[in-house]
């Protein structure tokens, strides 16, 4: 049994460690990778080959059984695909439909990691969770190093310095991450989502839970939000403008599961920021919550500095391989059993996950 780990074009990350090497191993199961593959994510060739895996150019693929990338790969490589292999990662098939048609016309059985269930069994394999919660640190450590204050509250012979005001909206798993970090580094923190079942994960982190009153809320939404009432949404517009304009930095990470990001914060609130405050948008990849995010960009609007970047894990590159790694492991490890696969239908992580099997696209893309 062989799983061939891609390289990486766009992303420092990489869904392999060396722990998850031995394990493998473990699994009767042989490990190849291409040549620093590990590279962006301070993982040497070295490391991997020591801990049992083997280096491998792209005719590897010919014999690999399972592929595991980030990204889903482009034409070129998928040509080289076998038919009947299956591919794993974080593939997007709505905005890449195409390629998923290509991958699919090849026989190859395709899993998308984001569409894992939201369920107990698989919050080991929970790449989205692992991720934002990268993310959320990541996005506050960001704001530090552009804002041009204190985060903590300083009472020095020169005088005192307040400490910073962060709003954070969105209490997810991202969200409740950088009220944590906020916090370590000595923040006022107020929070806003429109689910109240967050309130008491708010306020036992420390922060504030603002309240808007008549949110939706939808039991059998799998614990995301669902779209909200026109009135609901002007006076969350409005709530969000009072706090915003006093807040140094604004982290934001709202999102609604295959529909765009809504939009919290416009560009009239931005103009009435305190100038050198800092706005981080980690919604940014699905329209961003602020109306004048650039996905993937830095823009300076007003004195503001918007940064709009949905995936900030890859900026700290080692851990988040780490978690990933395992995550990509266990899911492996619900059907490879001692050298064989069986992927179980039956099994709803195996079903949600699936995108294409046996020639037939399995999700409406
Ligand atoms: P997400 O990335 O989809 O959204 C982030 C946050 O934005 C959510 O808390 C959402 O309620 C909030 N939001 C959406 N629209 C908003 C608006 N208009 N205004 C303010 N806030 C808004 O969410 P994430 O982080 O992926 O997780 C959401 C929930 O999923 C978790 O809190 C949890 O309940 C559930 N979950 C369950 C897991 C499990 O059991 N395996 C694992 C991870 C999450």
């Amino acid at each position: 049994m062989n799983i061939f780990v891609l390289k990486e074009l766009y992303d420092n990350r990489i869904p392999l460690s060396s722990d998850t090497i031995k394990v493998y191993s473990s699994l009767n199961t042989e490990i190849l990778f291409e040549k620093n593959a590990g590279i962006s994510s301070y993982q040497s060739d070295d490391d991997f080959i020591n801990a049992g895996a083997k280096i491998s150019d792209l005719n590897g693929l010919q014999n690999a059984n399972i592929i595991l990338c980030i990204d889903i790969p482009d034409e070129n490589i998928i040509s080289k695909f076998k038919p009947e292999t299956i591919l794993i990662g974080i593939l997007k098939p709505v905005q890449n439909r195409n390629i998923i048609e290509l991958i699919n016309k090849n026989n190859i059985t395709t899993f998308s990691l984001e569409y894992l269930p939201r369920i107990t069994r698989a919050q080991i394999m929970d790449v989205l969770s692992s991720q934002a919660n990268v993310s959320g640190y990541k996005a506050v450590l960001t704001a530090a190093s552009h804002l041009p204050r204190y985060f903590p509250m300083m009472i020095t012979a020169a005088g005192s310095i307040p400490p910073a005001k962060v709003l954070i909206l969105g209490a997810g798993v991202a969200g409740l991450q950088a009220i944590a970090t906020a916090k370590r580094l000595g923040a006022v923190v107020e929070v806003f989502d429109t689910r109240s079942a967050v309130e008491e994960e708010v306020k036992s982190l420390g922060a504030k839970f603002i309240k808007v009153a008549g949110a939706r809320e939808d039991a059998s939404a799998g614990g995301y939000a669902i779209e909200q009432s026109e009135e609901f949404k002007r006076m969350q517009s409005e709530m969000i403008h009072n706090h915003a304009v006093k807040s140094d930095i604004i982290i934001t990470t709202a999102q609604i599961p295959n529909k765009k990001a809504p939009v919290l914060i416009s560009a009239k609130t931005v103009n009435q920021m305190k100038k050198g405050s800092v706005i981080i948008d980690l919604a940014s990849s699905t329209g961003g919550n602020c109306e004048l995010t650039l996905n993937n960009e830095t823009n300076v609007h007003n004195g503001i500095t918007i940064i709009g970047n949905s995936n900030l894990a890859s900026l700290v590159p080692f851990d988040a391989s780490k978690l990933l790694a395992k995550n990509y492991l266990n899911f492996v490890k619900l059907f490879l059993n001692n050298g064989n696969i069986n992927l179980n239908f039956d099994d709803e992580i195996i079903s949600s996950a699936c995108i294409s099997h046996q020639g037939k696209i399995l999700k409406s893309l």
